[in-house]
């Protein structure tokens, strides 16, 4: 099995990224499928649909794994990062994840970066669906060069 990653984004905001994620990753693990969905936003507004409030205090976020990544270090153990809700998986972001996108706007290949987070679990998902922020910048770009893209 070699999961599906598609990328929800657009430059816009406010034009249902998010509840379209939640919804579609909810609607897939009806079919019976296992879904992985990542909050790939410093908002966090995926997390909070995922009942987690204070975002801010969290230690294994996309954003921790981001920058272990990219700082080349051992990454968090993915078992501390998927969390589960709704029978859906899904890891949290936080503010933590403008960090990384800072870093990444220095660095080449920012896709490598994530595609060394998401493709051990490529074979353990069906699907991996990617709620991206409002911006074209580098952190909402580089899903788009791994998977395929849901513009809205
Ligand atoms: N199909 C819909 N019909 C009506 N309202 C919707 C629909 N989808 C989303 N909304 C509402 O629109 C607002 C924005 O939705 P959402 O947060 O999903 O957008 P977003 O694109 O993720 O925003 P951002 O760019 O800030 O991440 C929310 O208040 C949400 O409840
Ligand atoms: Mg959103």
């Amino acid at each position: 099995m070699m999961g599906k990653i598609y990328v929800i984004g657009s430059q816009k905001g406010e034009v249902g990224k998010t509840t379209s994620t939640l919804n579609l990753a909810y609607a897939l693990r009806k079919q019976g499928k296992k879904v992985l969905a990542v909050d790939f936003d410093s908002q966090a507004n995926l997390t909070a649909c995922y009942g987690i409030e204070n975002t801010g205090e969290l230690e294994n976020t996309i954003g921790h794994l981001m920058m272990a990544a990219i700082e080349d270090e051992k990454l968090p153990a993915m078992k501390k990062c998927i969390r589960t809700e709704d029978g859906v998986d899904f890891i949290p972001s936080s503010i933590y994840l403008s960090v990384a996108d800072a870093k990444l706007r220095l660095e080449m290949g920012a896709e490598k970066i994530l595609s060394e987070i998401l493709d051990p679990l490529r074979e353990k998902y069906d699907y991996i669906l990617i709620d991206t922020c409002p911006s074209l910048g580098m952190l909402t770009i580089s899903p788009f060069l791994l998977g395929e893209g849901l513009p809205m």
